[in-house]
This record gives C-alpha cells, structure tokens and sequence, in this order.
C-alpha cells in the first residue's frame, strides 16, 4: 500500500493496479487513431476566419494543384449529402457545415482536403481561399447583439427554476445579508488525445473509429447524419485519452468524413489540430452569478437567491443550470433562482468535468465564505449550521450524506484549528498565507445499462458492455465487480469495452458509468451463480470454478439490464439506439449524491504577489469505492484541476472578432507539477444501498466542484481581497 494505493477502508475495494496500464505505457493500447487501415486518405479540415456570415466564395485551384489531393469537400458538393441533426440527445451542435454557405462561429468547418498523405493535405488546407461575407459578431456577455433570455425549459433537465417559500421578504428581514457578483471564464478540456475520426466503409457498412464517451450515441449520430439505419454502423473506441466531457457528444465532423470516405472509396483518417479542436468541439461556457444571503445571528440561512447567465451559441439552447445543484445543498429557508443563457456567434459549448457545479457551486461557496465573515462565523461551523439531510425545495431526503463527517476529517488532517481567523493574520516571511475551505457535491447519476458475462470451465470471465475507459479505470473496476461476484483472480476476468458490437451501456457522462455498469455486470454475475448453483443442486456460496468444472459443461453465460428507478420501461431499448437516460441526482423523490470538503492554504508573496497553493487536502464519501487507487486518482485529479480553475485556466476571446486567442496547450495555462506540490485526499467509508444495486456514487467529477472557492476564500483570508471572478491572477492583487 501507498500515497497512490491507500489500504481500503470498509466498503472499499482493493488497489489493483490498472489491468490496462502496461498496454498504456508500452504503446500497445490502440487509440482510435492508432487503428490501421489499408490504402488510408488523409484529411486535414479548413476552418473559417470569420464568425459571423457566410462564404461567397471558395477558391480551391492552388488547392487541387498539390500533389497528392484526392478531392475537397465544401457545402458546393456536399449540401444534402449530410442532414444536419437537431442539437442535443447526443448531438453536441445543430451546426452543420458544408450543408450551406452559413457561418455561425470563428472556427467552423468550411472545407475537408483529402490527399495521399497528411502532408499534401495540410498544405492543399492552407491553399484554400475563402471570401466571406462578413457581419459583425457577438463573441458574448455584454456584446452588442448577443441575446439574453430565459432558459428554464428549454433543456430537458431544467425544467423549472428551483424556488420555495418568499426569497425577498426572507432577504429584508434578515438581519445579515451578503450579495455579490461572480464569473467564471471560457475554458476548453484539451484532452491530451486529439479528436479525429478514422472511416471505413465495407460495402454499405461503415466502421467508425473515433475517441468516443458514447459509441452507441455516435452510432445513432452519424446514421442519422447519413440517412442510413444504425445497423450499418459500427463505432470503436477501446480506450479514450482524455474525454472529459469533450467526446461525450458528437459532432458533425464524424459524418463529413464518414461521406468523404464513401466518395473517394478509401478509408479516411482525419485529425484535428489542437486549434481547430478549440472551435470544432465543444467547450466550458462562461458563466455570470448574482448571489444574495441573508442569516440570522444564529447563522441559519433564512434567504438565498442565485441567478446565473450562462453563453452559448446563436441557435442551441445548450445551458448548465447549476442552480439545481445550489438550491439543494443547503437547508436554507426561502429561496429563489433563475438562470439565462446568453445567445452569441459562438461554436456550442457542451458538458465540462462537473459542468454545473464547478461554476455555479464556485459562486455559491464563495457566497458562504462571504456570509460566515458578515456573520464573524467560522466557515465550517456555518455549514454545520445549515447542514440537511433534506433538501429545502420539496423536502426529499438524501439517501446518504456525510458532509460534515467530511469536514471534520479534512479539517483535522489539514490543521485548521491553528488558523487564524483575522484577515491578513498569518505571514511566513515575505508570504502571506490564507486558509479556506469549501464544501464538493456531485449528483449520483445512473443510467439503464446492459452487459454479458461469460463464465468459461477453465475459470476465466469474459465481461462485454459498451462502456467507456475514459482514463478513469473502467475497465480495471468493472473487472473487479465480475472478479469479487464469481469468486475468481481479477487476472481470470477480461473486460470488452468502447464497441458498438457490444450490449449497450450509457455515455460515459455525469461520473455514472461505475454505478451503472458495475450493477449491471451484479446482476448478470448473480444470475451466472443462481443458474449454475441450481442445476448443481448445491447451496449458492463460495467461488463458481469447481461447481462449473463437476457439471462438465463449456460456458455458461447472462446478459443483464438494469434500468434505474424512474427511468422510463423503454429505457433499454432507447439505449440499444443511442440514447443514454440518466436518472437519479438530485432530480427525483430521493436525493442521491457524493459530498466532499476541501481546504486549502495558498501563499501569496508580499511584494509579487505572485499565489502558490502548497498544499491542499479533500476528504470525500462517495458509497461503495470499487478501488482505491483509481478513486484516489480521480480525487487528486479533480483537486488539481480545480487549482487550474482558479488560478490558471481561462480561454481569451478577442471580442471585436468572437475569435478564441490562447488556443493551444503552450498559452492555454494549466497547473503543472511545481504547481501541486502537496495534495492529500481522504476517503470516508460509506454504505449507501439506496442509490443502485452495486452502491456506487460517482467520483469522477466530485472533486473540482468548491475547489476554486475554496482558494479564492483563501486569497481573501491572506490578503482581504476577494476576488470574484476566475481565475485569479497577479493583477487581481497588485491594489492591496
Ligand atoms: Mo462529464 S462533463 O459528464 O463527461
């Protein structure tokens, strides 16, 4: 055991190391742009210059004169060749280039060039001359054009803004009341792995390999993109590096390279740049808060009211609305909520890592940080005072939460007791130093899922679903569900992941995939050792090797689905065509969710004020752990992109153009080691049997929520600057 692999703690499963880390390191994982295929076109995409318009013209001569061009793809030959999908469901934009002349954003698809070899490709891609015709765009917030309205309805998981009791009234009578303003800026996943799309048809069947969190969504996406039935489509994704939200849902490109590989009758491969991937896939909207709280001396929140505005495209109603997360974490009296979305000429910008909560729970634990200085109240105890084990708009219990319990564990590992509370209080030399703290929440997410378990006479385990190993240990976990359930060596177990010709699994979205599929894969195991046990005419215990050996039969073998509490009877079979149902959260009767409490101390030099975070410390439940290690990974990870969030990451937008600046991992800043030098994760055993047969909350999206308020509380304690909009920079705190 170690830092990386903590001896488990009740309900905790063992730290076995990734059973696909060696195939990782040694290069032998095939990412989907790895898979090789004969006669390969390359194609390099050409991306627009303006952001708001349409193409006059398209001058493709010098283009086609480079040796080695097969053929361009524009909207002047493809048009109804591709239908263009409605936004959402899988589909990240209801842009769809090359069908007409329009432009809707900097960065949009204009033009795909196939040639022999990438190099041809990307030069021809350089000898394309567009001419626009141009129109002012709106890049977002306060830009003239862009427009702002209402977005309650508009998406499926908001259907009402979260509101109870008389908010106002509760705000005027409040004896201490904060009310403040928050943002949070642009930010893009950058996963490490680039996008690309790798087509190859057979006759009328079409394989798709491409970096996916969703292959049986792409499935149905790029069929229906082509006008052709899903059963003609097969996507592949084994291994992902790096989704973070980014591969979640498809985007149009998949179909324009599917249709230029049935034009050329080639296999194309097409790889986009890390700039292009800026405006070609989705993205972390910015996001604007208006917080008010008011409390009375006892610290019991009486009023609370948030609203957000959030951007996104002209024509896609994509929003967050995180208001559903912050209306429910506290036991506050009344509340109110609204959130806007803010239409501009923007690319559509789609799921983030804890995409609601990490904007709205910043402004919301910021606010309490503000509330518990009013109210001249430790910052912990002004949680404490407003825990609950029921959410305050209906009143629907949680079914597990060890929020304090959280607090109290990382607050003794972290030392807070020696904190002082006086700003500007505690000095180590030239630095200042400033402790905060802030509370992680995530929804339990589960969605319907299917798998088919194997149990062969030599004692191995074939596991197959169409889940998805985004980096997380997937693969790793659901192969020691299968392990524990039968009673064989996790070495005896294979796990099939990332393939449509697999039964069906949910998007790898919203941290479900290890309750969805570790339960399901339960049940399939359960069903294995009923029915073997049964014709044994033996009782059901012990491991199942012997009992199959003594029966003389080859393989016995379940397929399982699970469908969720309140997800609809179809829910399997909508699964089988594409769509994902999430169900559970904080959306039905019962609240179902992950906590967690960070504290962090941040330095800050006297005289530069240049801001180091030396240490930082999270204790966590989150149910069932089905492994140490890769739990611990995904909380440390989380951590650590939460100190990105504060204080380095943040795409600049040139706004007389709507044109992103820092797009490429050289100026888009994120924290690198000597950044991260101390990070200590805890987690609290847990048993929770209400949220889904295997127990399991989802971790992967836990940890960056409250991480940056937690560091921007902590710059207010060192400095007495509180600085509300992200990230916080050298320039915030030159004034003091
Ligand atoms: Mo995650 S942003 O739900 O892929």
């Amino acid at each position: 055991m170690s830092v990386a692999a903590p001896e488990p703690g009740r309900n905790m499963g063992q730290p076995a190391p990734r059973v696909d880390a060696r195939l990782k390191v040694t290069g032998e994982a095939r990412y989907a742009a790895d898979f090789p295929a004969a006669n390969l076109a390359h194609g390099v995409l050409v991306t627009s210059s303006i952001a708001r318009g349409s193409i006059a013209s398209l001058d493709l001569d010098e283009a086609k004169a480079v040796a080695g061009v097969i053929e361009i793809l524009t909207h002047d030959n493809v048009g109804s060749a591709i239908k263009p999908l409605p936004f959402g469901n899988g589909s990240a934009t209801s842009i769809s280039p090359l069908t007409d002349a329009k432009i809707w954003h900097d960065g949009q698809i204009i033009a795909l060039v196939l040639a022999d070899t990438f190099e041809a490709a990307r030069e021809a891609a350089y000898k394309v001359k567009a001419t626009y015709n141009a129109e002012q765009p709106s890049a977002g917030f306060g830009s003239p054009g862009a427009e702002t309205v209402p977005a309650v309805g508009k998406v499926q998981s908001h259907k009402e803004d979260p509101a109870v009791g008389d908010a106002e009234a509760a705000l005027r009578s409040a004896p201490t009341v904060i009310e403040a303003d928050y943002s949070t800026p642009t930010q893009h996943h950058n996963p490490i792995e680039l996008f690309s799309t790798t087509c190859v048809w057979n006759g009328d069947q079409l394989t798709v390999y491409e970096p996916s969190q969703s292959v049986y969504g792409f499935r149905a996406m790029v069929a229906k993109q082509l006008g052709i039935d899903i059963a003609k489509v097969r996507v592949v994704s084994p291994y992902v590096g790096g989704a973070f939200g980014a591969k979640g849902s498809m985007t149009p490109r998949t179909g324009i390279v599917a249709l230029a590989a049935k034009r050329i009758n080639r296999p194309v491969r097409c790889v986009v740049t890390r700039e292009q991937g800026y405006t070609t896939a989705t993205y972390r909207a910015e996001t604007r808060h208006h917080i008010r709280m008011g409390a009375g001396p006892d610290g019991r929140i009486t009023g609370f009211s948030h609203e957000g505005w959030e951007v996104t495209s002209r024509p896609d109603a994509y929003v967050v609305a995180g208001t559903e997360a912050s209306a429910r974490l506290y036991g506050y009296g009344a509340v109110a909520t609204k959130v806007n979305m803010v239409h501009a000429d923007r690319n559509t910008p789609g799921y983030m890592r804890s995409p609601p909560e990490v904007p709205y729970i910043y402004a919301l634990e910021s606010a309490m940080d503000e509330l518990a200085v009013a109210l001249k109240m430790d910052p912990v105890e002004l949680r404490r005072i407003n825990d609950t084990m029921k959410e305050p708009i209906k009143g629907y219990p949680y079914t597990s939460r060890a929020l304090m319990q959280c607090f109290d564990q990382a607050s003794a590992a972290f030392g807070w007791a020696k904190r002082n509370p006086a700003v500007g209080s505690m000095r180590d030399g030239d630095w200042l130093i400033g402790m905060g703290c802030a509370t992680a929440l995530y929804p339990t997410n589960v969605g319907a899922a299917t798998a088919r378990v194997r149990l062969s006479a030599d004692g191995t385990v074939r596991v197959q679903t169409a889940a998805h190993d985004v980096g997380t240990g997937a693969y790793t976990v659901i192969g020691q569900m299968a392990a524990e359930r039968l009673g064989v060596d996790l070495a005896a177990v294979t796990v099939e992941l990332g393939d449509t010709s697999l039964p069906p699994a949910p998007v790898a979205g919203g941290s479900n995939t290890t309750a969805s599929v570790c339960s399901t894969v339960l049940i399939a195991c359960d069903a294995i050792r009923d029915k073997l046990f049964k014709s044994a005419g033996q009782p059901n215990q012990g491991p199942v090797k012997a009992v199959l050996e003594k029966m003389g039969s080859g393989a016995i073998e379940e397929y399982a689905e699970w469908i969720p509490p309140g997800a609809p009877p179809d829910a399997i079979k909508k699964l089988y065509q594409g769509a994902s149902t999430l169900k559970g959260g904080l959306e039905g009767e019962k609240m179902m969710a992950a906590f967690g409490a960070e504290f962090v101390e941040v330095r800050i030099h006297a005289r530069t004020r240049e801001i180091r975070v030396p240490r930082i410390v999270g204790a966590f439940t989150g149910g069932r752990i089905m492994n140490t290690r890769t739990a611990h990974s995904q909380l440390m990870g989380g951590m650590i992109w939460g100190i990105g969030s504060a204080l380095h990451e943040k795409t600049e937008i040139d706004a007389r153009h709507a044109r992103y600046i820092n797009r490429d991992l050289a100026e888009y800043l994120v924290p690198v080691n000597a950044d991260v030098p101390q990070v200590e994760v805890i987690m609290v055993p847990e048993e929770d049997a209400e949220v889904n047969p295997a127990g399991v909350k989802g971790l992967g999206e836990l940890s960056n929520v409250g991480t940056a308020s937690a560091i921007a509380n902590a710059v207010f304690h060192a400095t007495g600057k509180r600085i509300r909009d992200l990230p916080i920079r050298i320039e915030d705190l030159l004034d003091m």
